[in-house]
């Protein structure tokens, strides 16, 4: 079986090729950082706009690298939920145009749900009749998906929405976003997490003493506004760092504070719930230190951690292909009525602002 993913949720037109078992058979991404940059934020009108004019070189693009043609692809999965009205609706028409002509089922997928299943996929330049061996993690497992706009814990107990439930999440701003807020206040530009990632691999981690937020509560919510907030007055009270070690301080101190909140609440997660396995997912998940931090407390409780590859963690078609296929294969099919949502499927038990309802 092999499927077409369509992903255009935020600021990321991208199409893929995935088969069984997960292997990505093509996978492209095209970014519209620059589009945006100017902005300090993405603009949704450019971003629908930027997805009209990109969405069908991509898709092609994506079949020719897979060396495929319409009579070998099964489905078409797309995002259709949560993001940017706007922009998820050019991914939306386009999958539907492309299943319509072409005979074939359409399935929509959560952006979120693709995160989550992220680390099933396979990436491989072999050929297409090689089996892939590599682990996969077993049901039930605790999963921290950490992105732009999203920061939660969930268990997952199977691949579909209604197995997935949240333990906690953030109450304010989402992992990533305070990785991309820090770096704005610091000039690095956007997206600020892979900027930040870098200089703080130099940097000392105890430079600048920084509260940990929520860090020692007993529940899994998160919170990162308040860190963002702490470096905005620093930065007020003593300018912009002047130095490369001063600048690589801040980093590291903000990076491990970060990290460290995120990795102990899912390690704590997945004991409290009696999992053997953890997972991480979202852009954030690419994090050199988080990525250390997860495998290494994970060892200590004698626990299996299993990371997505780099290219499975930001935003990709590929997760949405594989969620898409794993409803397919269960005879899961959406009509013409499939309709764009700002909303995930998944159940929310925190509310920004409020905790637990
Ligand atoms: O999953 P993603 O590509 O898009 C959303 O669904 O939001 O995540 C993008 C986020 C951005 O906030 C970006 O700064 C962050 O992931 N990010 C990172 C790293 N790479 C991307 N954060 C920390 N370290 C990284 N290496
Ligand atoms: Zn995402």
């Amino acid at each position: 079986m092999l499927v077409l993913g369509i992903e255009s949720s935020c600021d990321e037109t991208a199409a893929a090729v995935v088969g069984e078992s997960g292997r990505v058979f093509s996978d492209v991404v095209h970014s519209q950082v620059e589009l945006h940059a100017p902005y300090g934020g993405v603009i949704p009108e450019l971003a629908s706009r930027d997805h009209l004019r990109n969405a069908g070189p991509v898709v092609r693009e994506a079949l020719a690298l897979a060396h495929v043609g319409w009579n070998e692809i099964d489905g078409i999965a797309v995002t259709h939920r949560p993001g940017l009205v706007g922009a998820l609706l050019v991914g939306v028409q386009m999958a539907k145009g492309l299943a319509w002509a072409n005979g074939l089922p359409l399935v929509g997928v959560d952006h979120l749900v693709g995160h989550l299943l992220a680390v099933f996929l396979r990436r491989s330049t072999e050929s297409r009749d090689t089996a892939v061996h590599a682990t996969v993690p077993e049901f039930p497992f605790v999963a921290l998906l950490a992105s732009g706009g999203h920061t939660a814990i969930y268990r997952v107990d199977g691949p579909s929405a209604a197995e997935i439930r949240e333990l906690g999440a953030t109450r304010d701003d989402a992992a990533g976003e305070a990785f991309d807020k820090v770096a704005k206040l610091l000039g690095l530009g956007y997206p600020g997490g892979p900027a930040i990632d870098r200089l703080a691999k130099n940097g000392n981690p105890k430079a600048v003493a920084l509260t940990p937020p929520m860090g020692h509560t007993k529940s899994f919510d998160m919170s990162f506004s308040g860190i963002k907030t702490q470096i905005a007055a620093r930065i007020r009270e003593h300018g912009r760092p002047t130095s490369e070690v001063e600048l690589a301080g801040l980093c590291a101190s903000f990076q491990a504070t970060v990290t460290s909140v995120l990795s102990e609440k899912l390690i704590k997660a997945a004991v409290h719930e009696g999992v053997r396995t953890v997972v991480i997912g979202g852009g954030v998940a690419a994090n050199r230190e988080l990525r250390e931090r997860v495998a290494a407390r994970a060892a200590e409780h004698g626990l299996s951690a299993f990371l997505p590859e780099l290219a499975s963690c930001t935003d990709n078609a590929a997760m949405i292909a594989y969620a898409g296929l794993i409803k397919l294969r269960a005879g899961e099919r959406d009509g013409w009525d499939l309709v764009a949502t700002s909303a995930t499927s998944l159940p929310r038990e925190t509310r920004k602002g409020r905790g637990h309802r």
